[in-house]
């Protein structure tokens, strides 16, 4: 048993049994973040309180919804949207927030991918990052079933049949995992369980991994300069605060994070407010009915790059080649043969690689949303193979580049 002295206050008391001023010191205040970072190192917070105030309003509309295929639809579209006060208001919230991380996600992963910051010392935040982006597409994907509306229905008819692996025709997985030959009851309620429980879990346990993965090699800056954050340290705990390369975490740097984050709530209750349609499918507003196939089935807007992918080619190889598009970027840290941690635009062929790939992506999500026919689907079927191409190359491309 440790030993301990009578606290001379509440904060004393804690601190003996706690550590709150070793944990604050390591976690806070004496973790040091560079000076030389731009606005998109905010991102990260963004994230954070986006996914708080996914939380919020989930939990307010989890007072209302049913998890029933006879009431879930009315639940959503009479009950919380007209009878209950306000109701509307968080499920505007919700769905504005659900697309509008992705937004910011990609920002994310686009600035870690310009910078070099999944680079050696750094590949845990990448691959805890990685799993935080499938983990939130399963939420995405499991929460658009809950309205049971006709694209909950489809998406969910289309999106399970996948995973029968086209020639594999494993039929009976698919019915493992919807609970019955097509999505019914069973279906609803495992994913309204992983919708609200097992999934939010996750994300949370994934967020503190994602965190914790940060705290050794520090975060990346933009101009790729390798920061001895001992040496920095010590010259601002003696007071060159000015001199130091470094602030502290809290609350120097959180103070520059909150004032985007302010800037980001005005652009986001501005969408609740006037573009909350743009988060809504209008299909959904019609109930699920198996017998009646929408003309169009696609995706969000944020899976619509790797819905392309699939699409253009026979099933087999389409199957292929969007498992290969859900896994390659975790490998990322790896066929980047290149150890030089610095902003694209100093790195030779991988800034056009860059470049290339974030334009492609934007081309396949162009093209998923369009009727698979004529030129749409002719430029889907050359962005997706450059697609893969740019992944072939990426090993070979930064190989090559010169040490810096
Ligand atoms: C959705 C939940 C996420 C949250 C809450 C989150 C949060 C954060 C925070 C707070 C930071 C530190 C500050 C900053 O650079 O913004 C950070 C850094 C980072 N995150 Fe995330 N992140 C998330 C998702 C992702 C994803 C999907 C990726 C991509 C795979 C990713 C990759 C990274 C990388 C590489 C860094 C290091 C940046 C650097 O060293 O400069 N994160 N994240």
């Amino acid at each position: 048993m440790a030993h301990f002295e009578k606290a001379t206050s509440v904060h004393d008391w804690l601190n003996q049994r706690l550590a709150i001023d070793t944990v604050r010191r390591v976690m806070a205040t004496e973790y040091w973040i560079p000076k030389n970072i731009n606005f998109l190192w905010a991102m990260g917070m963004v994230l954070a309180v986006t996914f708080g105030l996914l939380l919020v309003s989930g939990i307010f509309l989890l007072m209302y919804y049913q998890p029933n295929v006879a009431t879930a639809f009315d639940s959503v579209n009479y009950t919380i949207m007209r009878e209950v006060e306000f109701g509307w208001l968080w499920r505007h919230v919700h769905g504005v927030a659900a697309s509008v991380v992705f937004l910011i996600i990609y920002i994310h992963m686009f600035t870690g991918i310009y910078y070099g910051s999944y680079k050696k010392g750094r590949e845990m935040i990448w691959i805890s990052g990685m799993l935080l982006f499938v983990a939130f597409s399963a939420e995405a994907f499991s929460g658009y079933m809950l309205p049971w509306g006709q694209m909950s229905y489809w998406a969910g008819m289309v999106i399970t049949n996948l995973f029968a692996g086209g020639s594999l025709h494993a039929d009976g997985l698919v019915e493992w995992i919807r609970g019955d030959y097509v999505p019914a009851q069973a279906f609803l309620t495992r994913f309204f369980m992983l919708h609200v429980l097992l999934i939010p879990l996750a994300i949370l346990g994934l967020i503190g991994l994602h965190f914790a993965a940060l705290r050794i090699p520090h975060v990346n800056n933009q101009d790729g300069e390798e920061i001895d954050f001992d040496a920095e340290a010590k010259k601002y705990l003696a007071g060159d605060k000015a001199g130091s390369k470094v602030i502290r975490f809290a609350n120097d740097f959180m103070a520059k994070d909150m004032m985007v984050v302010a800037f980001y709530l005005f652009f986001f209750f501005y969408l609740v407010f006037f573009h909350y349609d743009f988060a809504m499918d209008p299909v959904n507003f019609d109930p699920a009915d198996g017998l009646k196939t929408p003309a169009h089935i696609y995706p969000e807007w944020y899976f619509l790059w790797s819905y392309e992918i699939l699409r253009p080619f026979p099933t087999d190889p389409g199957l292929i080649a969007f498992a290969f598009a859900q896994v390659i970027f975790f490998l990322l840290p790896f066929l980047d043969r290149s150890p030089n941690a610095v902003p694209a635009n100093r790195r030779g062929l991988f800034k056009i690689w860059f470049w290339v790939m974030l334009v492609d992506m934007i081309v396949l999500t162009a093209m998923g949303k369009l009727p698979p026919e004529g030129i749409f689907s002719t430029i889907g079927l050359y962005a997706a193979i450059t697609f893969i191409a740019l992944w072939v190359v990426l090993p070979f491309i930064t190989k090559l580049e010169r040490k810096l």
